[in-house]
Protein backbone atom coordinates (compact mmCIF):
# COMPACT_ATOMS: atom_id res chain seq x y z
CA UNK A 1 0.00 0.00 0.00
CA UNK A 2 1.39 3.66 -0.87
CA UNK A 3 -0.46 6.67 0.35
CA UNK A 4 -0.09 10.26 1.59
CA UNK A 5 -0.87 8.66 5.03
CA UNK A 6 2.11 5.95 5.20
CA UNK A 7 4.98 8.75 5.37
CA UNK A 8 5.94 11.89 7.90
CA UNK A 9 7.85 13.71 5.14
CA UNK A 10 6.09 17.14 4.49
CA UNK A 11 5.50 17.69 0.49
CA UNK A 12 8.06 19.87 -1.08
CA UNK A 13 7.05 23.60 -1.58
CA UNK A 14 7.25 24.88 -4.89
CA UNK A 15 8.77 27.87 -6.01
CA UNK A 16 6.89 29.43 -8.44
CA UNK A 17 2.99 29.37 -8.81
CA UNK A 18 2.16 30.71 -12.44
CA UNK A 19 1.65 28.34 -14.95
CA UNK A 20 4.02 29.20 -17.55
CA UNK A 21 2.20 30.33 -21.11
CA UNK A 22 2.75 30.72 -24.77
CA UNK A 23 3.05 34.59 -23.69
CA UNK A 24 5.85 34.21 -20.87
CA UNK A 25 8.01 32.01 -23.82
CA UNK A 26 7.74 34.69 -26.27
CA UNK A 27 9.02 37.32 -23.41
CA UNK A 28 11.70 35.04 -22.92
CA UNK A 29 13.05 35.20 -26.31
CA UNK A 30 12.39 38.94 -26.22
CA UNK A 31 14.25 39.10 -23.37
CA UNK A 32 16.92 36.69 -24.49
CA UNK A 33 16.41 34.46 -21.78
CA UNK A 34 17.17 30.62 -22.15
CA UNK A 35 13.85 28.49 -22.53
CA UNK A 36 14.79 24.80 -20.80
CA UNK A 37 12.13 21.99 -22.15
CA UNK A 38 12.51 18.10 -20.69
CA UNK A 39 10.31 15.52 -22.32
CA UNK A 40 8.25 13.64 -19.59
CA UNK A 41 5.73 10.80 -20.05
CA UNK A 42 4.97 9.50 -16.36
CA UNK A 43 3.82 11.24 -13.21
CA UNK A 44 6.97 10.69 -11.23
CA UNK A 45 9.54 12.22 -13.56
CA UNK A 46 7.57 14.87 -14.34
CA UNK A 47 6.73 16.48 -10.73
CA UNK A 48 10.50 16.44 -10.29
CA UNK A 49 11.20 18.03 -13.86
CA UNK A 50 8.58 20.73 -12.76
CA UNK A 51 10.05 21.28 -9.19
CA UNK A 52 13.42 21.65 -10.97
CA UNK A 53 12.19 24.70 -12.86
CA UNK A 54 11.69 23.37 -16.17
CA UNK A 55 9.93 25.86 -18.31
CA UNK A 56 7.95 23.39 -20.92
CA UNK A 57 7.24 19.70 -20.05
CA UNK A 58 7.01 17.93 -23.59
CA UNK A 59 5.69 15.06 -23.83
CA UNK A 60 7.22 13.69 -26.76
CA UNK A 61 6.80 10.89 -29.34
CA UNK A 62 10.03 9.26 -28.15
CA UNK A 63 7.97 7.90 -25.68
CA UNK A 64 7.34 5.12 -27.95
CA UNK A 65 11.03 4.63 -27.82
CA UNK A 66 11.40 4.99 -24.05
CA UNK A 67 8.76 4.11 -22.65
CA UNK A 68 7.48 1.71 -24.73
CA UNK A 69 10.45 -0.19 -26.35
CA UNK A 70 9.96 0.45 -29.53
CA UNK A 71 13.03 1.00 -32.19
CA UNK A 72 11.27 3.98 -33.60
CA UNK A 73 8.38 6.50 -32.99
CA UNK A 74 6.15 5.37 -35.79
CA UNK A 75 4.31 2.60 -33.76
CA UNK A 76 2.57 5.82 -31.01
CA UNK A 77 -0.95 6.02 -30.76
CA UNK A 78 -3.05 8.80 -29.70
CA UNK A 79 -4.11 6.09 -26.79
CA UNK A 80 -0.52 5.87 -25.66
CA UNK A 81 -0.17 9.99 -26.21
CA UNK A 82 -2.96 10.76 -24.25
CA UNK A 83 -2.36 8.49 -20.96
CA UNK A 84 0.88 9.89 -21.04
CA UNK A 85 0.04 13.56 -21.37
CA UNK A 86 -2.42 12.84 -18.53
CA UNK A 87 -0.28 11.67 -16.24
CA UNK A 88 2.33 14.28 -17.04
CA UNK A 89 -0.13 17.07 -16.85
CA UNK A 90 -1.61 16.05 -13.30
CA UNK A 91 2.18 16.57 -12.01
CA UNK A 92 2.91 19.74 -12.97
CA UNK A 93 2.20 22.93 -11.02
CA UNK A 94 4.25 25.45 -12.93
CA UNK A 95 5.38 24.11 -16.71
CA UNK A 96 3.52 24.61 -19.66
CA UNK A 97 2.66 21.06 -20.76
CA UNK A 98 3.05 20.22 -25.17
CA UNK A 99 2.12 17.06 -26.16
CA UNK A 100 3.62 15.38 -29.82
CA UNK A 101 0.48 14.13 -32.27
CA UNK A 102 2.27 10.84 -32.97
CA UNK A 103 2.31 9.59 -36.61
CA UNK A 104 -0.98 9.42 -38.52
CA UNK A 105 -2.47 12.20 -36.15
CA UNK A 106 -2.66 14.81 -38.59
CA UNK A 107 -1.22 13.94 -41.99
CA UNK A 108 -4.44 13.06 -42.54
CA UNK A 109 -6.23 16.12 -43.13
CA UNK A 110 -7.13 18.97 -41.56
CA UNK A 111 -10.32 17.62 -40.06
CA UNK A 112 -8.22 14.95 -37.86
CA UNK A 113 -5.78 17.40 -37.24
CA UNK A 114 -7.77 19.12 -34.95
CA UNK A 115 -9.35 16.69 -33.37
CA UNK A 116 -6.64 15.05 -32.12
CA UNK A 117 -4.90 18.01 -30.76
CA UNK A 118 -8.33 18.31 -28.99
CA UNK A 119 -7.88 14.88 -27.47
CA UNK A 120 -4.63 15.54 -26.16
CA UNK A 121 -5.94 19.16 -24.54
CA UNK A 122 -8.68 17.09 -23.16
CA UNK A 123 -5.56 14.63 -21.80
CA UNK A 124 -4.27 17.85 -20.25
CA UNK A 125 -2.04 19.22 -22.61
CA UNK A 126 -1.92 23.44 -23.09
CA UNK A 127 -0.18 22.65 -26.40
CA UNK A 128 0.42 20.17 -29.13
CA UNK A 129 3.92 19.85 -31.25
CA UNK A 130 3.90 18.38 -34.65
CA UNK A 131 6.83 17.83 -37.10
CA UNK A 132 6.98 19.44 -40.72
CA UNK A 133 6.22 22.45 -42.75
CA UNK A 134 5.12 22.83 -46.50
CA UNK A 135 1.71 20.80 -46.81
CA UNK A 136 1.62 20.49 -42.49
CA UNK A 137 1.41 24.31 -42.21
CA UNK A 138 -2.11 23.98 -43.21
CA UNK A 139 -2.62 21.84 -40.44
CA UNK A 140 -0.52 24.34 -37.62
CA UNK A 141 -3.01 26.74 -39.33
CA UNK A 142 -6.28 24.81 -38.71
CA UNK A 143 -5.27 24.12 -35.34
CA UNK A 144 -4.56 27.26 -34.20
CA UNK A 145 -7.51 28.26 -35.60
CA UNK A 146 -9.31 26.35 -33.06
CA UNK A 147 -7.02 28.02 -30.18
CA UNK A 148 -4.99 25.21 -29.83
CA UNK A 149 -1.29 26.68 -29.15
CA UNK A 150 0.94 24.39 -31.75
CA UNK A 151 4.92 24.24 -31.79
CA UNK A 152 6.15 22.90 -35.04
CA UNK A 153 9.15 21.09 -35.30
CA UNK A 154 11.78 20.74 -38.24
CA UNK A 155 15.12 19.99 -39.45
CA UNK A 156 15.76 15.92 -38.01
CA UNK A 157 11.91 14.58 -37.97
CA UNK A 158 12.03 10.88 -36.81
CA UNK A 159 8.35 10.17 -37.83
CA UNK A 160 9.35 10.55 -41.44
CA UNK A 161 13.16 10.55 -41.46
CA UNK A 162 13.31 7.10 -43.72
CA UNK A 163 11.14 8.81 -46.51
CA UNK A 164 12.87 12.38 -46.37
CA UNK A 165 16.61 13.26 -45.37
CA UNK A 166 17.40 10.35 -42.66
CA UNK A 167 18.86 10.49 -39.95
CA UNK A 168 21.26 12.92 -39.94
CA UNK A 169 22.60 16.18 -39.50
CA UNK A 170 20.56 18.70 -41.52
CA UNK A 171 21.36 22.52 -43.08
CA UNK A 172 24.52 22.12 -43.45
CA UNK A 173 24.91 23.38 -46.77
CA UNK A 174 23.74 26.17 -48.29
CA UNK A 175 20.47 25.09 -50.01
CA UNK A 176 19.18 23.15 -47.20
CA UNK A 177 19.82 25.77 -44.63
CA UNK A 178 17.97 28.19 -46.86
CA UNK A 179 14.94 25.68 -47.44
CA UNK A 180 15.11 25.16 -43.17
CA UNK A 181 14.87 29.14 -43.30
CA UNK A 182 11.60 28.69 -45.25
CA UNK A 183 10.04 25.71 -43.29
CA UNK A 184 10.63 28.10 -40.31
CA UNK A 185 9.17 31.14 -41.19
CA UNK A 186 6.05 28.85 -42.92
CA UNK A 187 5.41 27.90 -39.23
CA UNK A 188 5.81 31.10 -37.85
CA UNK A 189 3.06 32.89 -40.83
CA UNK A 190 0.77 29.38 -40.20
CA UNK A 191 0.76 30.24 -36.05
CA UNK A 192 3.23 28.37 -34.71
CA UNK A 193 4.26 29.59 -30.88
CA UNK A 194 7.50 27.86 -31.16
CA UNK A 195 9.20 25.74 -33.95
CA UNK A 196 11.76 22.26 -32.40
CA UNK A 197 14.93 22.62 -34.23
CA UNK A 198 16.39 18.80 -34.27
CA UNK A 199 19.78 18.34 -35.49
CA UNK A 200 20.41 21.57 -37.39
CA UNK A 201 23.57 23.14 -38.21
CA UNK A 202 24.88 25.60 -35.54
CA UNK A 203 25.31 28.45 -38.13
CA UNK A 204 21.73 27.61 -39.68
CA UNK A 205 19.90 27.66 -36.32
CA UNK A 206 21.29 30.80 -35.36
CA UNK A 207 20.03 32.13 -38.27
CA UNK A 208 16.78 31.15 -38.33
CA UNK A 209 16.49 31.83 -34.52
CA UNK A 210 17.41 35.72 -35.88
CA UNK A 211 15.18 35.60 -37.98
CA UNK A 212 11.87 34.57 -36.27
CA UNK A 213 10.17 36.13 -33.80
CA UNK A 214 8.88 33.05 -32.34
CA UNK A 215 10.65 30.86 -30.02
CA UNK A 216 13.70 28.40 -31.80
CA UNK A 217 13.98 25.21 -28.93
CA UNK A 218 17.00 23.53 -30.38
CA UNK A 219 18.14 19.76 -29.84
CA UNK A 220 21.75 19.16 -31.15
CA UNK A 221 21.17 22.44 -32.85
CA UNK A 222 23.75 24.66 -30.95
CA UNK A 223 23.86 27.59 -28.45
CA UNK A 224 22.60 30.17 -30.79
CA UNK A 225 18.75 28.65 -30.52
CA UNK A 226 16.28 30.28 -28.19
CA UNK A 227 15.92 27.10 -26.31
CA UNK A 228 16.88 23.56 -25.49
CA UNK A 229 15.46 20.53 -24.97
CA UNK A 230 16.77 17.06 -23.73
CA UNK A 231 15.00 13.46 -23.68
CA UNK A 232 14.71 12.99 -19.81
CA UNK A 233 16.14 9.12 -19.95
CA UNK A 234 19.42 10.62 -22.30
CA UNK A 235 19.60 13.68 -19.54
CA UNK A 236 19.47 10.82 -16.73
CA UNK A 237 21.51 8.42 -18.32
CA UNK A 238 18.46 6.03 -18.45
CA UNK A 239 18.28 4.60 -21.77
CA UNK A 240 21.17 2.90 -23.30
CA UNK A 241 19.93 1.99 -26.50
CA UNK A 242 21.16 5.07 -28.79
CA UNK A 243 23.52 7.30 -27.21
CA UNK A 244 23.82 10.51 -28.85
CA UNK A 245 26.43 13.34 -29.47
CA UNK A 246 24.26 16.35 -28.51
CA UNK A 247 22.70 14.58 -25.28
CA UNK A 248 24.80 15.75 -21.55
CA UNK A 249 24.24 13.44 -19.60
CA UNK A 250 23.88 14.49 -15.83
CA UNK A 251 23.59 10.97 -13.99
CA UNK A 252 24.35 7.73 -14.87
CA UNK A 253 21.10 6.34 -13.21
CA UNK A 254 21.06 3.28 -15.55
CA UNK A 255 24.00 1.99 -13.64
CA UNK A 256 22.55 3.12 -10.21
CA UNK A 257 19.86 1.54 -10.79
CA UNK A 258 21.11 -1.64 -11.73
CA UNK A 259 23.26 -1.73 -8.80
CA UNK A 260 20.69 -0.66 -6.62
CA UNK A 261 18.57 -3.49 -7.76
CA UNK A 262 21.08 -6.07 -7.42
CA UNK A 263 21.68 -4.99 -3.89
CA UNK A 264 18.42 -5.10 -3.18
CA UNK A 265 18.01 -8.91 -4.88
CA UNK A 266 21.28 -9.74 -2.26
CA UNK A 267 19.35 -8.70 0.60
CA UNK A 268 16.06 -10.50 -0.18
CA UNK A 269 18.27 -14.07 -0.90
CA UNK A 270 20.24 -13.28 2.35
CA UNK A 271 17.03 -12.57 4.07
CA UNK A 272 18.51 -8.85 5.38
CA UNK A 273 15.81 -7.29 3.88
CA UNK A 274 13.11 -6.56 5.47
CA UNK A 275 14.55 -5.70 8.60
CA UNK A 276 12.48 -4.72 11.92
CA UNK A 277 12.47 -0.73 10.62
CA UNK A 278 10.60 -2.18 8.09
CA UNK A 279 8.19 -4.10 9.33
CA UNK A 280 4.73 -3.72 11.63
CA UNK A 281 3.70 -5.29 14.82
CA UNK A 282 0.63 -6.46 16.45
CA UNK A 283 0.07 -4.37 19.95
CA UNK A 284 1.69 -5.71 22.76
CA UNK A 285 0.16 -8.57 24.45
CA UNK A 286 -2.10 -9.12 20.94
CA UNK A 287 0.17 -12.21 19.51
CA UNK A 288 -0.02 -14.03 22.81
CA UNK A 289 -4.02 -13.51 22.60
CA UNK A 290 -3.86 -14.84 19.48
CA UNK A 291 -2.08 -18.36 20.17
CA UNK A 292 -3.81 -18.51 23.40
CA UNK A 293 -7.11 -18.38 21.14
CA UNK A 294 -5.89 -20.96 19.07
CA UNK A 295 -4.21 -23.43 21.82
CA UNK A 296 -7.75 -23.22 23.62
CA UNK A 297 -9.95 -23.94 19.85
CA UNK A 298 -7.38 -27.00 19.44
CA UNK A 299 -8.43 -28.78 22.72
CA UNK A 300 -12.22 -27.85 22.12
CA UNK A 301 -12.11 -29.59 18.89
O1 LIG B 1 9.59 13.21 -29.18
C1 LIG B 1 10.47 13.94 -28.69
O2 LIG B 1 11.05 13.66 -27.63
C2 LIG B 1 10.82 15.17 -29.41
C3 LIG B 1 12.04 15.90 -28.95
C4 LIG B 1 13.23 15.14 -29.31
C5 LIG B 1 12.07 17.27 -29.49
O3 LIG B 1 10.17 15.51 -30.34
Amino acid sequence: MRGAAMTDEPKREQTRTKKTTVADLTAKKRRREPISIVTSYDYTLASLCDRGGVDVLLVGDSAGMVMLGYDSTIPVTMREMCMFTGAVSRARHNAMVVADLPFMSYQTGKADAIRNAGRLVRAGADAVKLEGAGTMSAKVRAISDADIPVMGHIGLQPQTATLTHGYKVQGRTADEAAELLDAAMQLEEAGAFAVVLEMVADEAAGLITRELTIPTIGIGSGPECDGQVLVIQDMLGMYDNIKPKFAKRYLSLADEITESVAKYVEDVSSKRFPADENSFQMYDGQYEELRHRRQKDETQN
